[in-house]
């Protein structure tokens, strides 16, 4: 079973996800708790080199295959051996948020992305995906908050709301596999909504 987890930007996401894995592990389960872009030493190379900001500007198709290319070798370094053990994988953003940032943000179409997703992952998909929602403006000033921006980070108001909206809407059209939390509460407040969850989510994992 894998889970997924994605947000804006600002939105506690690192707190919630330590929070979950924690949460799951008291109930025996066996977490593999990893991240995208990255997961392994080579992939978090692949990261370094799409975070960094750079005199030299990205080509959105660059930027996509740079993101599958790091999810290849997270796949077939992390996820993949640890599905097969029967862990459960969750993993801090996956292609959720390519259909988000590159889609969404960047403009490139839904159809080429799904070309590349089945290329690299064939039929596996995340059973869930939680999505931490919060209005953009609050994320832009919680990530200003917190220093140096990276290059996503150092997109504006328009990039934000366009990838907010391209999850909300995956999330809109496949209920079933996306729980949207509103990550503009209190932490306390997400923390309760993610424990309203687990339940559903434990039985999901043992399936
Ligand atoms: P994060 O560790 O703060 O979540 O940063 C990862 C950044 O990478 C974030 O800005 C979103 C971006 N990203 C994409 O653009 N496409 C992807 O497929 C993934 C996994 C992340």
């Amino acid at each position: 079973m894998t889970s997924f987890l994605n947000r804006i930007l600002g939105t506690g996401k690192s707190t919630n996800r330590d929070y979950l894995a924690a949460r799951l592990r008291e109930q025996g389960l066996e977490v593999v708790l990893t991240r995208e872009p990255g997961g392994t030493p080579l992939a978090e190379k692949i990261r370094e080199l799409l975070l960094a900001p750079s005199d030299e500007a990205m080509d959105a198709d660059t930027e996509l295959l740079l993101v599958f290319a790091a999810r290849a070798q997270h796949l077939a370094q992390v996820i993949r051996p640890a599905l097969a053990k029967g862990a459960v994988v969750l993993c801090d953003r996956f292609t959720d948020a390519t259909y988000a940032y590159q889609g969404g943000g960047r403009g490139l179409s839904v159809e080429r992305i799904a070309t590349l997703e089945q290329f690299v992952q064939g039929d596996l998909r995340p059973d869930l995906t939680l999505v931490f929602d919060l209005p953009v403006e609050v994320g832009l000033a919680r990530a200003a908050a917190r220093g140096r921006l990276d290059r996503f980070e150092q997109e504006g108001q328009a990039f934000f709301e366009a990838v907010r909206q391209a999850y909300l809407q995956r999330a809109q059209r496949e209920p079933q596999r996306y729980s949207l939390l509103d990550a503009a509460q209190s932490l306390d407040m997400v923390q309760r909504d993610i424990d309203a969850l687990l339940q559903g989510i434990v039985v999901r994992c043992r399936g």
